[in-house]
């Protein structure tokens, strides 16, 4: 019988420790390091290091290679965000926070492919058969061949479904409720996580099913966070979505099959989640062009343009060290552009408190917005506001000079389409196609500072 060890792994990146303490080194994060016991030797066990490794073959780089065969779901944003469809054989995670719309984005999914004839089984550790049937009637995903399980012994799902025939999808929702019979640990905790989704993984692969993984992210660390499986699975998507607001967003974070920088744009609503195939429009929804402080960003994800606002207040301050709160955007790099307008321009906002607000609780990745959050803050600063139909790109460097950023000249297309008729940009963009907007192209942040300032 072997021995068992206890060992101390933290359940937020799954370092281990052999003694218990307060702080994970490794993430930083607190009071998430817990014993667990895991049976039978870790590596140089007796048993391991007696077995002779068998001779693999050696294979030349050039050869045959295929494209890895996909199934696509025909909800178009899902299949964007996966790169044009889920890969055979491949373990997806898809992580977000509880309530978000996980399970309802997978039961659509279920039921999209189950439609064009794809075999899908959905299993349930989180609800009761019931429930998850009333979600598919509401879904109006009753009347398609999804079967489902209702089961959490990792074991027990892998027995079913080497029965069930050759299943393409396999829904596993949630990999918290997972537990298998080969870890001694609670149910949740990282041992247990990862030793049910490495079996999974192992059933993917061996089968050619995809295994989509369902995982909630926790900040308490209480039950294992994802971020140990993320290493382990081909694809990680967040769904993402602002309290308040009704859109939600799949972020792809890590694909090895396809792009990283696309995402899927849903709106949830009674009947489920609905496609947002324009982002744009919904974003620019909820603007207030009347005050100061607000610009028009024309971004990108991915190849997708989107627009939306950027709102900023600029108010003098009473405390000895001003305020600076950012919601959407990188605060350093907004720290910066606040140090490029006061050393460069002479824009003083040493004293006032700064407020940043992406509208739409929508996130921005990209420096290219460097431009339009200068526009903000200097228009929030002086009470002008800026043209309704104008909007900005570019990024700014720490000289004050503008740089033009990629894509161009589909951001300006996007704007022109939405109703845009002014852009204000980096000058010397390279091969930029002619478009019917007025361009105001600035060699400096410096000549943007003057134009607003000039009314
Ligand atoms: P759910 O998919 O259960 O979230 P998760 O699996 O990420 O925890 O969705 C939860 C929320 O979505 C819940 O608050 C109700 C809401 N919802 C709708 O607004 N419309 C719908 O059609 C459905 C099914 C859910
Ligand atoms: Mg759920």
């Amino acid at each position: 019988m072997a021995k068992t060890k206890t060992s101390f792994i933290c359940q937020a990146c799954g370092s281990v420790y052999s003694r218990w303490q307060g702080k994970c080194e490794a993430c930083g994060e607190w009071n998430t390091i817990v014993e667990e016991s895991s049976a039978g030797g870790v590596a140089g066990g007796p048993q391991r290091s007696r077995r002779r490794g068998t001779p693999s073959q050696l294979l030349a780089l050039s050869g045959e290679s295929e494209e890895a065969p996909r199934i696509a779901s025909g909800i178009a944003e899902l299949d964007r965000a996966t790169g044009g469809g889920i890969v055979r054989g491949s373990a997806i995670l898809i992580g977000g926070d509880p309530g978000i719309g996980k399970s309802t984005l997978l039961m659509q999914a279920a039921a999209a492919l189950s439609r064009k004839g794809a075999k899908v089984i959905y299993v349930s550790g989180e609800e009761a058969v019931a429930q998850v049937r009333l979600r598919a009637e509401r879904l109006k995903a009753s009347d398609t061949s999804v079967q489902l399980m209702a089961e959490t012994n990792v074991e027990d799902i892998l027995a079913t479904l080497a029965e069930s025939g050759r299943p393409d999808l396999v829904i596993i929702d949630s990999i918290q409720t997972l537990w298998s019979d080969q870890a001694d640990s609670a149910p949740g905790t990282v041992t247990q996580v990862r030793t049910g989704v490495q079996s999974l993984i192992r059933f993917a692969k061996a089968s050619g099913a995809a295994v989509v993984l369902v995982g909630h992210v926790t900040k308490e660390g209480q039950i294992a966070g994802p971020r140990v499986v993320e290493h382990m699975v081909d694809a990680v998507l967040y769904f993402e979505g602002e309290g308040g607001h009704h859109y939600r967003i799949l972020r792809t974070v890590k694909n090895r099959f396809g792009p990283t920088d696309e995402i899927g744009v849903f709106e949830m609503g009674d009947k489920g989640l609905r496609e947002v195939p324009n982002p744009s429009e919904l974003f620019l929804g909820e603007r207030n062009n009347k005050a100061p402080g607000a610009a028009v960003f024309a971004g990108m994800e991915g190849t997708r343009p989107v627009l939306v606002e950027i709102q900023a207040l600029v108010a003098p301050s009473s405390l000895g060290t001003p305020r600076r709160a950012v919601l959407g955007w990188d605060s350093p790099r907004l720290a910066m552009v606040l140090a490029v307008l006061e050393a460069r321009c002479g824009v003083r906002l040493g004293q006032h408190d700064v407020y940043l607000n992406v509208a739409g609780g929508y996130r921005i990745s990209e420096p290219a917005a460097d431009l339009a959050v200068a526009a903000a803050l200097v228009s929030s600063l002086s009470g002008v506001t800026l043209p309704a139909d104008a909007v900005y790109f570019g990024e700014i460097s720490l000289s004050g000079a503008t740089r033009p950023v990629v894509h161009s000249g589909q951001r300006l297309r996007e704007a022109e389409k939405l109703g845009f008729s002014l852009a204000t940009i980096p000058a010397n963009i390279p091969d930029l196609p002619k478009s019917g907007m007025g361009l105001s192209e600035i060699e400096n942040v410096g000549d943007l500072v003057a134009t607003i300032a000039a009314g």
